[in-house]
């Protein structure tokens, strides 16, 4: 089969036999080696079949709560190997981007449009960013309206959201008309740092500064964060370069909750910024992006003493009847069975960002401490639970000066890129459907309404 393609493998198929019929069913393999039974006919093929002299009524349906084994598109952006630890956006691994200093910019651009962009597309789209990173000045009205302390997740959920209402033009963008859609990414990618700056702005009850168009994408940021009227703040390299590869290696992570939510939140046709509104909510969860505050107010309590390290392990393994087990917050995955390789590029990076800063910071021996701990342990070693992306980031924002309620924003300002790019792809697909599970009811069967 050709690179990046994938197909239907004519010569494979799954037999599956009910009662007395057996059903064909054909196999889509992906471009990497996965392979995915294609049920797109199941109810079609198995309507009516009769079993145990009983028809099936409307039909076959499959049960896979959680989707765990459950593909719901086909994609060309993406890659994980959550056997081996690999993730590749566009094909390219993400230890090499990281390496060679990819920026966040141009990693956004590689996974909109597939390729890294030329020197001239990565200008013009630079351009597009300077000319859009302004809110609208009645915006201004909607961060004055909110309570002191509100959480940031929730603001900018709402500002991606109201921001657009300042645009309509964009709100009813053709996805495939490339100006448009181009201006819709920009505005997103750009702005999305605005309002992110402006909440931690808002909630430290500090003047909003706005962006400086001179600056470069990270450092804009950190002055929206940082300056203050008597006193410029000017990001060093060392800061830059860290929240550089923060946002890349948060860009994109194939169909995660919240990817998932902005695709079939778009599947009905919606606009990117609502679909990308829905996806930021998706994110908030303890569970999903919500997790690195998560980290950090673990290591916080086992700093202060009020829980201990061997304690915080061992309570993870005593699972009461009928209560979901309490989980490790930065430990775990869906997809990866072995070491995220997210987090082992973020171990490394935070090593080496706190030797130049000259920053002792007591959270990283605990970190190091409960991880190798975790590591060793029988529970978490049977069960391939590793580090994941959530379980070092919270120290290299540490040390960066990103306040703890900041953290899952940081996470969504990256991953917006990957939330333009998939949303595009599900909105491109000529066969895409509105994306709509089934159930299995269990409730109570018909029954006559008896009034006293
Ligand atoms: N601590 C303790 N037990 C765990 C953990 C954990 N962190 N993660 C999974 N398990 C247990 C889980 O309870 C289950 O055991 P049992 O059925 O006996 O209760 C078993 O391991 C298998 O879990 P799973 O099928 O891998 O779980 P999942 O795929 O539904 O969940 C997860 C994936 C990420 C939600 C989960 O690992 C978790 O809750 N981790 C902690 C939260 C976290 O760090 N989230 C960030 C994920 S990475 C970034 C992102 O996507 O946002």
């Amino acid at each position: 089969m050709d690179h990046g393609e994938s197909s239907h493998n004519g010569a494979l198929k799954a037999i599956l036999t009910l009662g007395h019929h057996t059903i064909e069913l054909p196999l889509i393999c992906g471009s990497e080696g996965e392979v995915a039974l294609d049920i797109r006919r199941l109810r079609a093929e198995t309507k009516g079949l009769q079993l145990n002299g009983k028809g099936i009524q409307g039909g076959l349906i499959t049960f896979d709560p959680g989707y765990k084994n459950t593909a719901s598109c086909q994609s060309d952006i993406t890659f994980i190997d959550g056997e081996h630890g690999i993730l590749r956006y566009r094909g390219y691994d993400i230890a090499e981007l990281a390496a060679k200093k990819v920026r966040f910019i141009e990693t956004a651009l590689l996974l909109i449009y597939g390729e890294l962009p030329t020197p001239a597309e990565r200008e013009n789209f630079r351009e597009l960013l300077t000319q859009y990173e302004m809110l609208h000045e009645g915006m201004m009205n909607f961060f004055y309206s909110l309570p002191p302390n509100a959480d940031p997740m929730a603001i900018l959920a709402a500002a991606v959201q109201c921001s657009s209402l300042y645009n309509p033009e964009l709100r009813a963008i053709d996805p495939a008309d490339e100006d448009s859609f181009r201006a819709a990414a920009a505005k997103l990618l750009s702005r999305v740092r605005t309002i992110a700056a402006f909440s931690y702005r808002k909630a430290m009850g500090l003047p909003f500064e706005y962006p400086d168009p001179s600056l470069d994408y990270c450092s804009n940021f950190l002055h929206m964060m940082f300056s203050i009227p008597y006193r410029r703040f000017y990001a060093t390299e060392t800061m830059i370069r860290a929240l550089n590869l923060f946002l890349i290696l948060h860009a994109d992570h194939e169909q995660n909750c919240s990817t998932a939510t902005v695709r079939m939140v778009g599947s009905s046709r919606a606009n990117l910024f609502d679909s990308i509104s829905a996806g930021i909510s998706a994110l908030s969860g303890p569970l999903h992006g919500g997790a690195n505050v998560q980290v950090l107010r673990m290591l916080e309590r086992i700093e202060r003493g009020e829980e201990t390290i061997d304690g915080l392990i061992n309570s993870v393994k005593i699972k009461e009847p009928g209560k979901p087990r309490r989980r490790l917050p930065g430990f775990g995955h869906r997809i990866y069975r072995n070491y995220d390789p997210r987090a082992k590029i973020l171990k490394e990076a935070v090593d080496n960002l706190l030797e130049e800063l000259q920053i002792n910071d007591p959270l990283l021996d605990i970190a190091r401490e409960l991880e190798e701990k975790v590591r060793h342990d029988d529970f978490f070693q049977k069960a391939n639970l590793y580090p994941n992306i959530d379980f070092y980031s919270g120290i290299l924002l540490r040390a960066i000066n990103i306040p703890v309620n900041m953290f899952t924003l940081m996470f969504a300002i990256g991953r917006v890129a990957g939330w333009i790019a998939q949303w595009r792809e599900e909105a491109l697909n000529p066969e895409a459907a509105i994306q709509r599970p089934r159930q299995v009811y269990i409730g109570k069967t018909c029954r006559g309404l008896c009034l006293p």
